[in-house]
């Protein structure tokens, strides 16, 4: 397989971006250090389905490093970091395919090719490879080790496959672990999603209504956040215990429909579809700012904007398209995908650093498993999450 990546000449500014993520992940060093010396990996294909960033490409490395043949291929059409994918493919001789802006057709091209390498093991952010798999390759499923996910998302469709009986092969959920939800969805989306937001409209953010969509990790960390910078923080959320947990941490709990009314800047984290809908569009105020942080482009009703919007002016600023209501205006940041990747660079190494090297002792329990693992969901072993934990804590 050839690789397909916006443009080779973009390596060398990846090198130095995926260099200067590599001084922030010293656990994951560490591993890479170890994996150089044992080799876990020696001769095993390994296909992965995440985002395209300089994190990752730490991870991609400390994988090669333990001998893997690796494909890595973007879990989102706009996450993926064009310089990144040219030094991954120029300078350490990983197949990537994945441009920025790729459509749904190139998006699937990718993960088709991905799962035509044959990998013994998986990587996924969001279970879109591992679903394609179940859908077109089922037959390859029993020559897979294990697979790994990334995110709350994914879980969840696995979860569901498997509780369906569906589910044909072991899978682990490091999303599940605490070295990666604890950290990484709390403080990683807390402080990217803002990121992404500030860097789409360079907005003021103290005195503003913020509404934050949800309240598991993701949502707690963005409405910490966003209070941090002195918003007023609203929190819609329908489970009640965590709408109650809300109130408590000192936040406004609303329903969307009130919300609707008087927030400045909208955020779904969810998880969830159709969060955001028609009549919630007719409510807002001229000005209003809405965007995703949650895995699928589904949180905000797009078409339902598309419908009422008399006009739209796509990109009147980078990542910002400006929907005309009449009088009003919306702006809708990202296309309704991951601000946080895909108008900043996703979270910072740092703490990436705990959910890769989560990721990468995972991966290694795979295969170092004296039989194949059942096939069913498994946590990450306790002894992993220690060993990630004391680590990064030194
Ligand atoms: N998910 C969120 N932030 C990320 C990053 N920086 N790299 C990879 N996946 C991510």
């Amino acid at each position: 397989m050839t690789s397909h990546i916006k443009d080779i000449r973009l390596a060398a500014a990846g090198e130095k971006r995926l260099k200067w993520a590599g001084l922030d992940m010293p656990v994951l060093n560490i591993i890479k250090a170890e994996f150089s010396r044992t080799k876990p990996f020696k001769g095993k294909r390994i296909s992965a389905c995440m985002h395209v960033t300089a994190e990752t490409a730490n991870l991609m490395l400390t994988l090669k490093a333990g001998g893997a043949d690796i494909t890595l291929v973007a879990s989102n059409p706009l996450s993926t970091q064009d310089d990144i994918a040219a030094t991954l493919v120029k300078n350490h001789g990983i197949k990537v395919m994945a441009v920025r802006g790729e459509d749904n057709k190139t998006y699937y091209e990718h993960l088709n090719q991905a799962l035509k390498e044959k990998p013994q093991i998986t990587m996924d952010d969001g279970a879109d490879l591992i679903s394609l798999l179940h859908n077109k390759y089922a037959a390859d499923a029993k020559n897979i080790l294990g697979s790994m996910e990334e995110t709350t998302t994914g879980v969840i469709r696995l979860r569901a496959l498997d509780a369906h009986g569906k589910l044909k092969l072991p899978v682990i959920a490091v999303n599940d672990a605490k070295t990666k939800n604890l950290f990484d969805n709390r403080y990683g989306t807390g402080q990217s999603t803002l990121d992404g937001i500030i860097r789409a409209t360079d907005a003021l953010i103290a005195g503003k209504n913020v509404v934050v969509a949800g309240y598991g990790w993701c949502g707690k960390g963005f409405a910490m956040r966003a209070r941090g910078m002195g918003a007023k923080v609203i929190v819609t959320e329908v489970d009640e215990i965590k709408a109650l947990e809300a109130a408590m941490d000192g936040f406004q709990v609303m329903t969307m429909d009130e919300a609707s009314k008087i927030g400045d800047i909208f955020c779904t984290i969810t998880g969830d579809m159709h969060v955001i809908v028609f009549n919630h569009f007719k409510n807002m105020k001229s000005g209003s700012v809405i965007c995703n942080s949650g895995h699928f482009d589904v949180e905000i009703d797009i078409p339902a904007l598309k419908k009422l919007a008399t006009k739209v002016n796509y990109q009147v600023r980078n990542q910002v398209d400006e929907y005309i209501i009449g009088k009003k205006r919306i702006y809708l940041l990202a296309e309704g995908r991951l601000v946080n990747l895909a108008a900043a660079e996703g979270h910072p190494a740092s703490v990436m650093d705990m959910s890769f090297a989560t990721q990468a002792l995972a991966a290694e329990s795979v295969v170092s498993s004296k039989k194949r693992l059942d096939i069913k969901v498994h946590n990450v072993s306790e002894e992993i999450e220690k060993r990630v934990a004391g680590l990064k804590l030194k």
